[in-house]
Formats: C-alpha cells, structure tokens, sequence
C-alpha cells in the first residue's frame, strides 16, 4: 500500500502519509499537555465561574474546534482521491476496458465481458493492461468480500446482489498481490489474487487467446482423464467447449494460472494432481468435495490433463 504502482493507490498514500504526519502532531501534542499537566501542578485557587470560562473554552477548542477542523482538511484531501476512483466517462470520451471480478468462498471469478460469445472467464488470476484505467465491477457469489489490490488500490466492498464499481490503473508492468480485505469465512487468508498487469498489445494477445474453446488436445492419452472429468468434475466446473458448469472455478486455462487454491500453492508440474489428493488438507473446509473414490493413478492423469489446459 505505501509502494504504490498507480493513480489511485499514489492518492491512497498520499492520504495516509498525510494523516499519519498530521496525528503524530496531534498525539505529540496531547502528550505535551499531559506532560505540563504534571509539572504545573500548583493549587490555585480558581473562581466558579473562571473554572466554567476554562471549561467551555477547552470543550469548545479542543472538542469542536479541532476535530472539525481536522475532518475539513481530511475531506479537503480524501474527497477528490475517492472522486477520481468513480467510473465517471472519461473526458476522451471513450469507455475504459471493463473486467468484472466476483467474490467466492474462497476463490476469486474473473470475467472478461467485452469479449462477446467467447467469453473469457478465468480464476484467480486477473490481467490487465498496463498504461490504462480499468473499471471493475465487484459483487460476490455468496457472502461479502472485499477487493483490494494494495498497490493498485482499492478496496471495495463486493456484494451478494450488487455490483460496485471501482477505477484502477497500474503504471508499469508487474505483478501485484491482491487480498480478500473482508473477513468471509474460514479460508478468507487464502483468497488471494494474483494480479498481473501487461502492455496493452500482450493483453490482447493474453485476452485472444482465451476465446477460443479451450485446447483440451485430442490425443488417445488423456482420454482416461477427460472420462474422470466428465464424470466428477463436470457438474461444477467449466471447460470452454466441454463443460458449462459455474460452480467452482473455470478451469478453461488452467495450467496457465501461477498459483492453485487462490495462492495456496505454486502452479508445477503434478501441483493440480497433488492438489486433487490432498486439497483439504492444505485449505480445509475448502468447498470442493474429496473425491476418495478416484484412485491416485486417475488423479494423476487428471492433473496432468489440467495442467495441459493452457492456451
Ligand atoms: Cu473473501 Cu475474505
């Protein structure tokens, strides 16, 4: 958050350098007064109605005076950094790139809706361009999380029935880590998002590369797999071109993805079947059932199937 890669995190730690170097003269003040309150510590004798003068002047000062003062200033600043995150139209006139991200227990939806028929829908892992704004659009599948990307900015509510918006641009190339920042269950540690921002030209070729139905293979090995799958994976997941189902992560390019289990672990060669095996294991309570009844030869080939999903 205090190494910010864009216009909207820069505001966030402008704000918060701000705040932190006001309070800290606000607390070394109070701590000054504390301090002479001990040293001047003469008895005189006080009228009623000095005493009452004194009152009201440090209720008045101390208890109006300067709290307004100090939420002016804070809304002088924080207004126009909230402002400048609304999707307002751009002065250009054109619209910016729009990517919709919904919030799971505990895994993170991302979809890309410009893309016409072949949407592109992906899990936890979102790219953007680079150089650009962006505008997301949050909402959440079952309870309340929260999108933040700290060093892009944010974060904003995600909610069951409602899509917020929020306007975020990343400046150079990287990756960026991004965090549920909403407490939304048990594994809400382990919703984490890997951001990835490309130049615009990548981002495309990225974004194409995906509408196509995904490139499952034809060849005689992976037929074992793909029977498993269908059999036990289909009802939930989807595969561009072989399974339409929404329930849990769309596994369409899945052996592209860095991570697995939303940041759980790296993305290797035998990561999918190692996690298949033992998934509860490494993110109990995780909302995918075990299947004990595929022996670890059939996860395996199943693993291996998934990892060749990569566009
Ligand atoms: Cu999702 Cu915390």
């Amino acid at each position: 958050m205090l190494d910010p890669s864009g216009p909207a995190a820069r505001d966030i730690a402008f704000v918060w350098w701000g705040m932190l170097t006001f309070f800290t003269l606000v607390f070394g003040v109070v701590v000054a007064l504390w301090l002479a309150a001990f040293r001047r510590h003469e008895h005189r004798e006080r009228s009623e109605g000095e005493v009452r003068r004194l009152s009201r002047r440090w209720i008045i000062g101390g208890g109006l005076l300067l709290p307004g003062v100090t939420i002016l200033v804070l809304l002088v600043f924080g207004v126009p950094v909230g402002q400048r995150m609304l999707t307002l139209p751009l002065p250009g006139g054109e619209d910016p790139r729009v990517i919709e991200v919904i919030g799971h227990q505990w895994w993170w939806e991302v979809r890309y809706p410009d893309t016409g028929d072949g949407e592109v829908v992906t899990a936890n892992q979102l790219v953007m361009p680079v150089g650009e704004p962006v505008d997301f659009h949050v909402s959440a599948g079952d309870v309340i999380h929260a999108f933040w990307i700290p060093r892009l900015g944010g974060k904003i509510d995600m909610l069951p029935g409602r899509v917020n918006r929020i306007r975020l641009q990343a400046d150079q190339p990287g990756v960026f880590g991004g965090q549920c920042a909403e407490f939304c269950g048990t594994q809400h540690a382990h919703m984490k998002l890997y951001v990835e921002a490309m130049p615009p030209a990548d981002f495309d070729t990225w974004l194409s590369a995906r509408q196509a139905p995904a490139n499952v293979g034809d060849d005689e090995q992976h037929q074992v797999a793909r029977e498993a799958f269908a059999q036990h994976c289909a009802q939930c997941h989807r595969v561009a071109g072989v399974s339409q189902a929404t329930v849990g992560p769309d596994l369409s390019d899945v052996g592209s993805r860095p991570t697995l289990g939303a940041g759980v672990m790296a993305m290797e060669d035998g990561a999918i079947a190692r996690w298949l095996a033992v998934h509860q294991r490494l993110k109990p309570g995780n909302l995918m059932p075990v299947h004990d009844q595929l022996d670890a030869e059939t996860l395996e080939d199943l693993g291996n199937w998934l990892e060749t999903l990569n566009p």
